[in-house]
């Protein structure tokens, strides 16, 4: 089987990982610009000032793209480079960037599809609260606008909001992003709140403006499975999913929250300061949406936690999935499995889960259109000769690519694929150690690119279109 012609083979990034050009041409200072300059924050103290320095070489960089064959590139617009104070005046500066962004991939049929919030949020909207903070709600429906009326007749497809489990369990229950809160469950409840709503608001904005794109919100998928049949571990898998995928996915998909979730944090205290009229619009606006983002790098191994203490997880080396969290709530902890394999990252390689995990989202929410906005595979490159072998990310990712063609087959309506990353860039909290890309960024000469031999493999599937996956 080929991939059909309207399945998109795309890469992505993230402003605040690639751009650097902090202070530039009238950008306002992000959450990240402030927290990444705390000293022990991040691995080595790296931050965002320069990163890749996309700013200033997109062009050489969209140009690498359309040589792979790229046929769509997800990239996420930088809300203070737009509008520097988070709901005042708009940067014309910025507004400049993204257009010249925009133009450059439509120069080679690159079909651009744009991330409005990868993370990077306006400081003075931090420091009133953040995503804790209804202004902020109002401000980003102002800022979607700001996008859509700017880019929206060369821009078809928008994301919402990238990974808000990850965005606002680090913010305010692990600490290891800004704002660095811990242990906080009323405001992260209440900053997701407002994340699901800003979302549903901007949802059925942009359908008022018939604009005829799509528009859908991205969530990292981390499926969670009991590592044996004992009843009390299915129970914590269950309990994991509801919190930390149902949380997320329904309200977007069905309109409501969990039931199983709301009922247990109303007991906890834990409800969030929610009105009639935001659960009214996430309802009516479930509907409007034409796809879902789904982020997948790894399943969640699941056991009940027996350890009375609840062990708050703040390590750079983790991600949600990855084993040894305990959750917020003392319930449930991941763990390693045998024979499971294991990037130098710890991040678990299944991509049999993968598979299970897209039957699950098929069960549970019908044929919504699927993207997969991020899948891929950190590593310490290997360089041979002063050539990237990045053998092990092509397996990685010929072995997902896979898994797509399979669950297309099985009836799952998976519309497009984007490897993260396009390009090596900035790891939120790993420096430049940890790779992702097609494409190398030399950081001790000059931040010159080169072809890694993934980029030549990734090529080939897209000229074939994966026939011979
Ligand atoms: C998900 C995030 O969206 C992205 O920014 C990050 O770099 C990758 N995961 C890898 O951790």
């Amino acid at each position: 089987m080929k991939f059909a012609k309207d399945f998109l083979f795309g890469g992505a990034s993230a402003a605040y990982q690639v751009e650097g050009a902090w202070n530039e041409d009238g950008k306002g200072i992000s959450n990240w610009d402030v927290f990444s300059k705390i000293p022990g924050k991040t691995f080595e103290n790296t931050n965002g000032d320069v990163a890749i320095d996309h700013y200033h070489r997109y062009k050489e960089d969209i140009k690498l793209m359309a040589e792979m064959g790229l046929e769509s590139y997800r990239f996420s617009i930088s809300w203070p480079r737009i509008i520097p104070d988070g709901d005042g005046k708009i940067n014309p500066k910025g507004i400049e960037f993204y257009n010249n962004l925009i133009n450059e991939c439509l120069k080679y049929g690159i079909v651009p599809f744009a991330t409005l919030y990868h993370w990077d949020l306006p400081q003075t909207l931090e420091e009133d609260g953040g995503w804790t903070n209804k202004r902020t709600v109002k401000a980003f429906v102002k800022y979607a606008d700001t996008c859509f009326k700017a880019f929206g007749d060369r821009v078809k497809h928008w994301i919402t909001f990238n990974e808000t489990i990850v965005f606002c369990s680090l913010g305010y229950l692990t600490g290891g992003h800004p704002p660095a809160i811990e242990n906080n469950p009323i405001k992260y409840f209440q900053a997701t709140h407002n994340v699901i709503t800003a979302h549903a608001k901007t949802v059925s904005h942009y359908k008022e403006l018939r604009q005829f794109g799509e528009i859908g919100i991205t969530h990292s998928f981390t499926p969670n499975f009991s590592v044996d049949n004992k009843e009390e571990n299915i129970f914590a898998a269950y309990h994991a999913n509801q919190y930390n995928v149902a949380w997320f996915f329904d309200p977007v998909l069905k309109g409501t929250y969990p039931e199983y979730v709301v009922k247990q944090i109303k007991e906890k205290g834990w409800t969030p300061n929610w009105t009639d009229e935001e659960l009214e619009i996430i309802k009516s606006s479930a509907e409007k949406n034409d796809f879902i983002g789904v982020n997948y790098y790894q399943p969640a191994r699941v056991i009940k936690n027996d350890n009375q203490q609840v062990k708050m997880e703040n390590s750079r080396e983790n991600s949600a999935g990855a084993p040894g969290n305990v959750s917020f709530d003392g319930v449930w902890k991941t763990v390693r499995i045998d024979n499971g394999k294991y990037t130098k990252w710890g991040w678990e390689i299944a991509p049999d889960a993968f598979l299970d995990g897209l039957r699950i989202i098929k069960n549970n929410y019908g044929d919504i259109k699927i993207y997969i906005t991020e899948n891929g595979l950190g590593d310490a490159d290997p360089i041979i000769d002063e050539e990237i072998v990045d053998v092990p990310r092509i397996k990685y990712i010929e072995a997902h690519l896979r898994v797509v063609k399979k669950a297309i087959e099985e009836g799952i309506n998976i519309k497009g694929y984007y490897a993260w990353s396009v390009i090596d860039l900035l790891s939120w909290l790993n420096g430049y150690k940890k790779q992702y890309g097609f494409i190398y960024v030399d950081q001790k000469n000059n931040l010159n690119r080169k072809k890694k031999l993934s980029f030549y493999w990734y090529k080939h599937i897209i000229e074939t279109r994966g026939e011979d996956l």
